[in-house]
């Protein structure tokens, strides 16, 4: 046997069989030649939450967890955090290389151009309810672009897929200063096409009656950092739905906004919102240690702590420290840094978070900084979603294109009756399983 197959034996049958391994991997379908006879399915595997499951190959996004290593396209995040634009990471996700000069300005001019919303949408928008979550009108949103752009259907067409993604990059930063305007009961202003794309998102989130609004320029560069640092991740929940519904062929405005539903939990993308909850929680200092107590004995999950591939530390995490810095420089020390400060120092030197390999993630200080800089918490998730939309996009393009992708379609494990007769109504027992805590 070489190094590239495994041989398992079947203590079933006593049978043997030589299983090749494709780029370290089993491939399943490999495992459906191990069958105890005939009739059997052949052997399948179980893996509730994908904890062991590779589903695609893919050239994007390269995450060490053990290492706190994050590479997009191979070039280290701290890297491109430090020389790089949010629009030239966006170039550099969807297309594999860094632009030039002059594909950068044709990048930024196509992006820009598609920065409007069309005016129906804007009508559609002012129809939510004064206290909507922005996140649930960021969704619905860009759900509903879908109704604007029927030519979206037409995945298979390369040209097509690329005007899209413009769209949708252009316009989320629109829809989502347009949600918080809306939760504000301000009106909305329109893109300008002059200004940058982080700025031009400012000064639509807080344009009043003045007839410029002054970006500053360390607050714009920070969040081109956050911009650059959530763009991309790899399989993680929302880009697997990405992935999941785009393989129907669903058109990239509602495979988009599938995702961006993903990433609303807290145990994803939501968890930069909880976390600031959990802060005015805890409120000062000293209530930490009691914190920690029912974070240990179960009753609460420290938000912002934890992944389910790094088990050392979020590199991101770590830029985004630094990155507060700057901004608080400018706008002042948020004084929940302190409290987050505390809790990590403590929970980082105490046996169940150690033993657990539970280290900050990117939420927990993100929503922090965002608080400095004005924003409300349940807005976190929506600047989460405007930059993860081109790591989505760059995943469906890739797995749009990808002959060895079809429908994405698990197998179960089925545990419920065997087959047996409706009964007529008068001669039913009530015993639903109705599921509750
Ligand atoms: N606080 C307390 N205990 C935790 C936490 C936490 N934040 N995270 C995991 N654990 C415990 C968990 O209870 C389990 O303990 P035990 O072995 O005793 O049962 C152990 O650590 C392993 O956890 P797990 O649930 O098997 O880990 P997972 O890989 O399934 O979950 C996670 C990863 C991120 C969902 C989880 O760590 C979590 O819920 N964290 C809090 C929410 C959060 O910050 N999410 C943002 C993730 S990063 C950015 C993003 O994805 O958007």
């Amino acid at each position: 046997m070489g190094n590239d197959a495994i041989r398992i034996t079947d203590a079933r049958t006593d049978a043997q069989y030589e299983l090749p391994l494709f780029k370290g991997a089993v491939r399943a379908m490999e495992l459906r030649k191990i069958k105890t006879g005939p009739d059997d399915f052949g052997m399948m595997t179980y893996d509730p939450a994908f904890l062991n499951t590779a589903s695609c190959q893919s050239a994007i996004t390269f995450i060490d967890g053990d290492r706190g290593i994050l590479r997009y396209r191979g070039y280290p995040i701290e890297q491109l955090a430090q020389h790089c634009t949010y629009l030239e990471v966006a170039y550099l996700l969807l297309n594999g290389e860094l632009p030039t000069a002059a594909e950068l300005k044709e990048w930024v001019g196509a992006v820009t151009y598609h920065t409007m919303i069309h005016e129906t949408t804007k009508k559609f928008l002012e129809g939510f309810r004064y206290d909507a979550h922005p996140m649930a009108m960021f969704v619905s949103t860009v759900a509903a672009l879908a109704t604007v752009y029927p030519d979206a259907r037409n995945v298979l067409d390369g040209n097509v897929r690329a005007l899209q993604i413009q769209r949708l990059i252009g316009k989320v930063p629109t829809i989502a200063a347009y949600c918080y305007r809306h939760s504000l009961g301000y009106p909305y202003v329109y893109p300008d096409n002059d200004l940058a794309y982080t700025e031009n998102f400012m000064n639509m989130l807080w344009r009043m009656m003045e007839r410029r609004y002054q970006v500053n320029p360390v607050l714009a560069r920070a969040l081109d950092v956050l911009f650059i640092l959530h763009a991309d991740h790899e399989q993680n929940c929302s880009t697997n739905v990405m992935r999941a519904v785009g393989s129907s062929q669903a058109d990239p405005f509602l495979s988009t906004a599938a995702s961006a539903a993903a990433l609303s939990g807290p145990l994803h993308g939501g968890a930069n919102e909880e976390v600031l909850k959990m802060l005015d929680e805890i409120g000062s200092k000293q209530n930490i240690p009691a914190y920690i107590e029912k974070v240990k004995s179960g009753q609460c999950k420290l938000m912002g702590f934890g992944h389910r591939v790094y088990k050392n530390f979020d590199p991101r995490a770590s830029i985004i420290k630094w990155t507060a810095e700057q901004v608080f420089e400018v706008v002042g020390r948020n004084p929940k840094l302190d409290i987050a400060l505390e809790l990590e120092r403590i929970a980082l030197e105490d046996e169940y978070f150690i033993k657990r390999k539970l280290y900050p993630n990117v939420d927990f200080y993100s929503g922090i900084i965002y608080q400095a800089m004005g924003f409300k918490p349940e807005m976190f998730t929506v600047l989460f979603a405007i930059p993860r939309t081109v790591g989505w996009l760059a995943q469906w393009q890739e797995m749009i294109t990808d002959p060895e992708q079809k429908i994405a379609r698990p197998r179960q494990i089925y545990v419920g009756h065997e087959a047996r007769d409706v009964v007529p109504m008068s001669k039913r027992t009530s015993g639903a399983l109705i599921p509750s805590d």
